[in-house]
């Protein structure tokens, strides 16, 4: 994949194009609008100076970002061999952004998607060639993170999966492969437990602390699952929960306590509050 584009650059399609660059394509930025586009150029810029700071960069600097350019409109996603689409959750905008995209690429071109929820073959409805269409769910902040989940559609072609394979390894990371179903393998588990920890501070099993130690010493996790629920925000765990709950069953209902502290306020550490004080 000499050639990539990914198309918006916010928090996660800087990270990407970060990743990409370091494999040694040229990277081309998408944004709705020029002083988007800069912004997004910017945003990866300060990762490449990140990286270098913290001596990861094998290559000069001028080198990498020499390969890195920002362009409008699905239009600069032409001549790519590779196009990450990045843009907010909103699956109206994907399908219009992805059919864009396809229209402009040649046949041979891949289309990944870095969505966190929706399905992956729900998105390749609106697509002429959905074999070529996969999902590529990196994690923030994308630098730090080693796992990317690959996740395969219905029609999506075992060239296509060989293809993400080799890209993700090419990132230095490493690949799952997951079939397309709601929660992928990350959030499906990663939820489920943090709402079963949830239930067990409403129970007054233990304190949210000792709950956390149970995972952290006794399992090894990096950081307990209340803990990490504070991070990631309650309001954006519940949205995840009620929709996991809305198709995969009563097994992810969101529990009363973590309903009554997002009508609090009480989102983690965002809001300075949660299930400790930040
Ligand atoms: N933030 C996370 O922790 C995380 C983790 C994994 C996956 N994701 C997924 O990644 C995707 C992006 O999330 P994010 O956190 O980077 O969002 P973000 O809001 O930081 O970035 C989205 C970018 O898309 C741009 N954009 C909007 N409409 C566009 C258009 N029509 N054409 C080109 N660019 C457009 C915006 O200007 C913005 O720069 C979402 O699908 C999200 O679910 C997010």
């Amino acid at each position: 994949m000499q050639s990539c584009a990914v198309v918006g650059s916010g928090r996660m399609g800087a990270g990407i194009a970060h990743a990409l660059l370091l494999t040694g394509a040229s990277v081309t930025v998408i944004e709705a609008t020029q002083e988007l586009g800069e912004a997004g150029r910017e945003r990866v810029a300060a990762l490449v100076n990140d990286s270098a700071v913290r001596e990861t960069l094998t290559q000069a600097v001028s080198e990498v970002l020499a390969r890195l350019t920002c362009g409008v409109g699905a239009q600069a996603a032409a001549g790519s061999d590779l196009v990450v689409e990045a843009v907010p959750e909103d699956p109206a905008l994907k399908v219009s952004v992805l059919a864009d995209i396809e229209a402009v690429v040649d046949q041979t071109c891949m289309i990944a998607t870095n969505t966190s929820s929706i399905s992956v073959t729900e998105l390749a409805a609106a697509l002429d060639r959905p074999e070529r269409f996969i999902g590529l769910h990196f994690f923030n902040p994308v630098p730090a993170s080693a796992l990317v989940e690959i996740v395969v559609g219905v029609q999506t072609s075992n060239a296509s999966v060989d293809a993400a394979r080799a890209v993700v390894d090419s990132m230095g990371k490493t690949a799952i492969v997951v079939r397309d179903s709601p929660g992928f393998a990350s959030s499906r588990l990663g939820v489920l437990l943090g709402l079963e920890a949830i239930r067990m501070v409403e129970e007054g099993v233990a304190s949210p602390a000792d709950i956390d130690a149970a995972m952290t010493l006794g399992y090894k996790h990096p950081m307990g699952p209340l803990r990490l629920t504070d991070l990631v925000g309650l309001d954006v765990r519940l949205g995840v929960a009620e929709y996991l709950a809305a198709v995969l069953g009563d097994r992810f209902s969101p529990p009363q306590l973590m309903r009554d502290m997002v009508a609090r306020g009480e989102l983690g550490k965002k809001s300075g509050r949660g299930f400790y004080d930040w």
